[in-house]
């Protein structure tokens, strides 16, 4: 029976399911990211020497992907405001970097003078309170350099085009059809802010 608690505390949708039912919100999905949507995510991430920062990385399905595609773990830094998910990420990541933190705070929370890559993003924007989503898309626009990606994913399947990021072009959009739901990935290369934001 002891053993069969240990097992299921590891096992990562136990662990997600669990999460969900005490914060729905903050967690936004019914299952954690399927391999499919996670290596599709991962495929958008440019070769380059900089920092990938990913922000809400959960059971860690996304962090695997990056790993996979070669991403060399002192590159990447994991921001997750959950405890929970921050002690499971750096048991099964232990080369990575996992800050336990939260996206508003981005600016704050990433070393200076370390030019930043991409941003690879699981937070449901969608179920966040709007002026969270909104400090968070501003934060994107501080911290990324002309040029850098920012890869989300939505269950929208129409995609963000309805509220389009601003400063940012759409380089990439697909959709996963095996993940629970589907969803859609967004590639978006930062250029500039045309109507200068609130970016505090
Ligand atoms: C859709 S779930 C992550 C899915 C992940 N790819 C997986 O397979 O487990 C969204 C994640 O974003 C985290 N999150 C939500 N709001 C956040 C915030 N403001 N800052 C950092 N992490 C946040 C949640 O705790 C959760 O782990």
């Amino acid at each position: 029976m002891r053993h069969l608690a240990i097992r299921l505390r590891h096992f990562t949708p136990w662990l997600f399911v669990q999460e969900l039912l005490t914060k729905p919100a903050a967690v936004g999905a019914i299952w954690p990211s399927s391999d499919r949507l996670a290596r599709c995510m991962a495929a958008h991430v440019p070769t380059g020497y900089g920092l990938v920062v990913e922000l809400g990385g959960g059971t860690g399905a996304v962090t695997q992907a990056l790993l996979e595609r070669g991403l060399a773990p002192e590159r990447l830094l994991v921001i997750e405001c959950s405890p929970t998910f921050v002690r499971h990420l750096r048991q099964r990541f232990p080369g990575v970097t996992v800050l336990h933190g939260d996206a508003t705070e981005l600016a704050n929370l990433l070393p200076n003078s370390v030019p930043i890559d991409a941003i690879v993003s699981s937070l449901p924007l969608r179920s966040l309170p709007a002026d969270d989503t909104a400090t968070i898309l501003a934060q994107w626009c501080r911290v990324l350099p002309v040029g850098g990606i920012a890869i989300q994913f939505t269950y929208d399947l129409r995609g963000m085009h309805r509220r389009p990021l601003h400063g940012f072009v759409e380089r990439a959009s697909d959709i996963v059809w095996a993940n629970l739901p589907p969803a859609r990935v967004q590639a978006f290369e930062f250029r500039r802010l045309e109507h200068p934001i609130d970016a505090a």
